[in-house]
C-alpha cells in the first residue's frame, strides 16, 4: 500500500552527507526512467497526482527554482511558488510562521532555498513529519540535488563514477555545490581534487577524503572531470584575491587549457556561469561541455527526488 508516511524520515533530502552510496546510487537509477518526460513526444506521467509541492525559495535562483517546478508539474503534482518579496515575510513574518501558514494548506513536500546552513533541517523539526523537505541549497552547506544531476551526468557519458578523477575548481570555501559533490563523489569511489586560491580552500577540506591543490596547470591533465565553480561573491565577506582578471588567468578554464587536458574531459558548471571568469566562452560551448545537459537532467534528477520525498511505502520503497 501506498502511504505518505509521516515516520519514514528517509523521504527528506537535506544533503548527500547523511546518504549512502547505495541510496545515492537508487536516486540516480530511479532518475533514468525520468529522462525527456513531458518532452517531445514523451508524455507527462501521473506518479505525483494529487501531491501539492511549495517551492518556498529565499535567495534567488533561476536554473533550480524552475526545475523542482517543472519535475513536479510533469509528474503531475500542484505546485505552489512562494517568494519572500511580495509575501508576507516583507511585513516581518519569521521564516517558520512563513513556513507553518504553507503546511496548513495542506502540502505534502516543502522545496527550500535559504542563505542560512540548516534552514532546511530546522523545518524538519517544526512541520509535520508527514511534510518532506528537499534541500535546493542552503547557505554554503549543501545543494544535494546539484550535486546528484552532476554525478548523473559524469555516470551518463562515462558510464560510471569509481575510478574517476574529479576536479573541483574555484570557490570551495562558499560553494555548497562543492560540498555535496565531495560527499557524493567520494561516496561512490571517485577520486576529487579540489582546486583553488588558498583562501578560498578551507583548511578543513583535506580532512574530507579529497587531494587539495592551488595550481590548476598541475591538475587540468589529470582529470575526467573538471567541475568549474562559480566564485561566490555575494557570499564573501572582504577580498579573497586581487583581481577577477588574475582569478581568470589562474583558474579559469581556457582553450589553451584544454588544449593540454584528456581529450575527452567532460567540462561541467553548476550555472550561472560567468563567461570569462571561471569559464571561457569557447569552452563554455565547446565539444567537451555538458552544461545544457546538466540542466536538462536536473528536471529528471528531481523528478526521482520528489518522488521519493512524495511516494513511500511502510518499508520505504516505492
Ligand atoms: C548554484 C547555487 O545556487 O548554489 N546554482 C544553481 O543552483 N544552479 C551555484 C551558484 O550559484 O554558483
Amino acid at each position: 500500500m501506498i502511504l505518505n508516511q509521516g515516520h519514514a524520515m528517509s523521504h527528506h533530502l537535506l544533503g548527500l552527507e547523511q546518504l549512502s552510496g547505495d541510496e545515492i546510487t537508487a536516486i540516480l537509477d530511479s532518475a533514468e526512467q525520468f529522462v525527456g518526460v513531458g518532452q517531445g513526444a514523451s508524455p507527462k506521467r501521473d506518479d505525483l497526482k494529487g501531491k501539492v509541492i511549495v517551492n518556498l525559495f529565499f535567495e534567488p535562483s533561476t536554473r533550480t527554482r524552475v526545475s523542482f517546478g517543472l519535475a513536479a508539474r510533469r509528474l503531475g503534482a500542484d505546485t505552489l511558488d512562494f517568494s519572500p518579496s511580495g509575501s508576507s515575510t516583507s511585513k516581518g513574518e519569521t521564516f517558520l510562521d512563513t513556513a507553518k501558514n504553507i503546511e496548513a494548506m495542506g502540502i505534502d513536500a516543502v522545496v527550500v532555498r535559504h542563505q542560512s546552513s540548516g534552514a532546511p533541517l530546522l523545518l524538519t523539526r517544526h512541520l509535520a513529519p508527514r511534510v518532506a523537505v528537499v534541500n535546493a541549497g542552503d547557505g554554503a552547506h549543501e545543494h544535494p540535488t546539484q550535486a546528484l544531476l552532476d554525478i548523473f551526468t559524469i555516470r551518463q557519458r562515462r558510464g560510471r563514477i569509481a575510478g574517476l578523477t574529479v576536479a573541483l575548481v574555484g570557490d570551495i570555501l562558499h560553494s555548497r555545490v562543492a560540498r555535496s559533490n565531495i560527499h557524493g563523489l567520494t561516496k561512490l569511489g571517485a577520486r576529487v581534487i579540489v582546486c583553488g586560491p588558498t583562501t578560498l580552500v578551507p583548511s578543513e577540506v583535506a580532512s574530507w577524503g579529497v587531494e587539495v591543490a592551488h595550481r590548476f596547470d598541475d591538475v587540468v591533465p589529470r582529470c575526467d572531470v573538471i567541475n568549474l565553480l562559480r566564485v561566490q561573491f555575494e557570499r564573501q565577506r572582504g577580498s579573497f584575491f586581487p583581481s577577477v582578471s588574475e582569478y581568470a588567468s589562474l583558474f579559469g578554464m581556457s582553450g589553451s587549457r584544454l588544449k593540454r587536458a584528456k581529450p575527452d574531459v567532460l567540462i561541467l558548471a553548476p550555472g550561472p556561469i560567468n563567461r570569462g571568469v571561471e569559464i571561457t566562452p569557447d569552452v563554455a560551448d565547446g565539444p567537451n561541455s555538458a552544461i545544457l545537459e546538466q540542466v536538462n537532467n536536473g528536471l529528471a534528477v528531481r523528478m526521482a527526488v520528489l518522488k521519493r520525498a512524495c511516494v513511500v511505502t511502510q518499508n520505504g520503497q516505492e
